[in-house]
């Protein structure tokens, strides 16, 4: 059976190391289903207490890396920090922090090469804003852009998630037909700039508002890898529904 990649994106959630502690002994509940890669992005400030309660197989990822190795840069936290803190994954290029912190295309090539510098897995988000955007202008910007100048010999830990803007945190899904004709466009875009086999082994997750009862549609398609999740991933209950349909 086919890897699939569950991620849960807490984003700046929750406020007390208790109830970050009750979401991940919540998510242990459950067996995981062999086939799934599951992935807890908390807030920097609970990666040590999620990793001390987190069991070996689920992998833990940071939300965001600065780019620079260490030194007089107040706020920021290095790959170095990530990696000896036990991160195996680092998110980067999220459009909450492209359009709301106003994160350009610079910086987060800057940050891919800091985490492949440092052993760490990008998960780079892409994804265009308005529903009417053109889609395969700002998807090939946004990639060949991150991407600029990272050799194919080292972006073979690279996971891409589509994330289309309107669809996060909106209640409103893209349908699990333009997701994968979103992902199939990802992975040209990509065998363009490197080489097609890479392409097509080359895990491209879906974002954007999803749920238990929408899940299955997005992770069950051949062509997607997964799934991250924001929302749902804060409720326990739901969350676990999500991990099962993958399974
Ligand atoms: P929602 O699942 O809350 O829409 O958020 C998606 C997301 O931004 C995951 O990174």
């Amino acid at each position: 059976m086919a890897k699939k990649y569950i991620i849960a994106n807490w984003k700046m959630n929750p406020s007390s190391q208790e109830e970050a502690t009750r979401l991940v002994k919540g998510v242990l509940a459950q067996a995981l289903p062999k086939n799934i890669e599951l992935i807890i992005a908390p807030p920097f400030i609970y990666l040590d207490l999620v990793k001390k309660n987190l069991k070996k197989e689920i992998k833990l990822a940071a939300q965001n890396i600065g780019w620079a190795e260490r030194g007089a840069f107040t706020g920021e936290v290095s790959g170095l920090m990530l990696k000896n803190i036990g991160c195996d994954y680092v998110i980067i290029g999220h459009s909450e922090r492209r359009h709301k912190i106003g994160e350009t295309d610079e910086m987060i090539n800057l940050k891919l090469k800091a985490a492949f510098k440092t052993g760490l897995n990008p998960i780079l988000a892409v994804g265009e804003k308005e529903c009417s955007d053109d889609i395969i202008q700002i998807l090939n910007s946004q990639i060949k852009s991150d991407l600029n100048g990272i050799d194919v010999s080292e972006i073979g830990r690279l996971i891409i998630a589509y994330e289309p803007v309107w669809a996060i945190g909106t209640g409103v899904s893209d349908t699990p037909d333009h997701a994968l004709s979103s992902a199939l466009l990802i992975r040209k875009i990509i065998g363009n700039l490197y080489t097609p086999d890479f392409a097509v082994d080359l895990p491209v997750l879906y974002g954007g508002s999803v749920t238990a009862e929408n899940a299955a549609d997005f992770i069950g398609q051949t062509g997607i890898n997964g799934a991250l999740v924001g929302s749902a991933s804060l409720n326990i209950e739901e969350f676990l529904k999500i991990i099962k349909s993958a399974g």
